[in-house]
């Protein structure tokens, strides 16, 4: 028999030439921390083809000699990260340290993004939102902000940038970070520094626009994430966007639909119906995952079902038919594209590729 999708990811080699120096590696403040691991920021001398320059990187641990799950996940991220290669719309890999890994220290250097995880970033900003969608739901193409703004929609704009004085204080999980998350890893903004710029309607579109490209890379490369979620995603400079986070991913081997064996903490609101009810995850699923992610943008960073908790009951309303309604701040477009990544039937999900399209035809994208 064919063997499981774990053990063929465990049986993926580790590629040497991802080995970086511990020592031209200076470790600096906690940017988060999870259940079993931290992330930090740091600084790396010759990172990735930089010369002997200094680069700031991001750099995921575990350190470890009992849990066994926690190392095993990092160790899966390392290999999908390692099959993945480079895109744009991802959180890249830069370089690992596995030296001591017998000792329990795995290092997996990363790129780091400035301005924190997608969730808490929306949800600081909420105060001085522009709201480009009237209550039927059309984009307000009258506006004059529209004209000024569309010269800096889509990737290219600059964030104004102000930074305080850094201090080196670790910052505590976020209260605002879903109590339900499932994430190892719960992302912070980077507390030295802060934005000024105000966001809009076209930079929620231009952040769903990058996260169906990074995903339709990931689809390309037959890996599904498995968690995708607001919380999930990192924001760069000049507002790019970076799907994160693959401790959950797997790589498909012989076929589209993955299912998980073992259970451990399930992302419930993000969940596709059918991964709650058979254990079944594909690229369909992250689908339906990328829906919750768009409800979550446009209203503007709240925990997915408000009201309702994560169980049984949730569980049975979905199965009966019921989904959450289009955010007031969503264009009908985006409306519609939530309810069909909802559909109960995956075929009739929209793809990724699809869902990109889409985005052409909104006037939130220059093309
Ligand atoms: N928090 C977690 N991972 C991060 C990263 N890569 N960049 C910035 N902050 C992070």
């Amino acid at each position: 028999p064919e063997l499981l999708m774990d053990e063929q990811c465990d049986s993926m080699p580790y590629d040497k030439r991802w080995e970086f120096p511990r020592y031209r590696l200076k470790l600096g403040i906690q940017l988060g921390a999870g259940c079993f691991g931290r992330v930090v920021k740091a600084e790396a001398v010759g990172v990735k083809s930089s010369g002997k320059t200094v680069k700031t990187v991001a750099v995921k641990m575990v350190r470890s000699t009992t849990n066994v799950a926690a190392m095993e996940a990092l160790v899966s991220e390392l290999k999908i990260l390692i099959h993945l290669g480079s895109h744009l719309n991802v959180v890249n890999l830069l370089g690992a340290c596995t030296k001591k890994i017998s000792k329990g220290e795995l290092l997996v250097i990363v790129e780091y993004c400035r301005f924190g995880n997608l969730q808490t970033y929306i949800f600081n900003q909420r105060s001085n939102f522009i709201n480009l969608v009237d209550e039927f739901g059309n984009i307000r193409a009258e506006n004059e902000e529209f004209h000024i703004k569309t010269e800096s929609v889509s990737m290219g704009f600059n964030f104004e940038k102000s930074y305080e004085n850094s201090s080196n204080i670790d910052c505590e999980r976020s209260p605002e970070n879903p109590p339900d998350s499932p994430s190892f890893w719960q992302y912070q903004q980077d507390p030295d520094v802060t934005l000024t710029r105000s966001i809009s309607t076209h930079d929620l579109i231009s952040w769903s626009y990058q996260v169906a490209r990074g995903m339709d890379y990931l689809a390309s490369k037959k890996v599904l994430h498995g968690d995708l979620a607001a919380r999930n995603v990192l924001l760069a400079d000049d507002g790019v966007a970076k799907v994160a986070d693959f401790g959950m991913a797997k790589k498909m081997y012989y076929e589209d639909n993955y299912e998980k064996t073992s259970q451990g903490l399930m992302p419930v609101k993000w969940m596709a119906i059918e991964s709650l009810t058979d254990r079944i995850f594909s690229t369909q699923s992250d689908i339906w995952s990328y829906g919750i992610f768009l409800w979550e943008l446009f209203t503007l960073g709240k925990v997915p079902y408000p009201g309702m908790g994560g169980g049984h009951q949730l569980i049975k309303s979905i199965q009966n038919g019921y989904r959450m309604e289009k955010p007031n701040n969503a264009p009908n477009l985006f409306g519609e594209m939530m309810t069909n990544c909802w559909q109960t039937d995956p075929k009739l999900r929209p793809t990724f590729s699809q869902i990109e399209e889409i985005h052409l035809w909104s006037p939130g994208i220059d093309n």
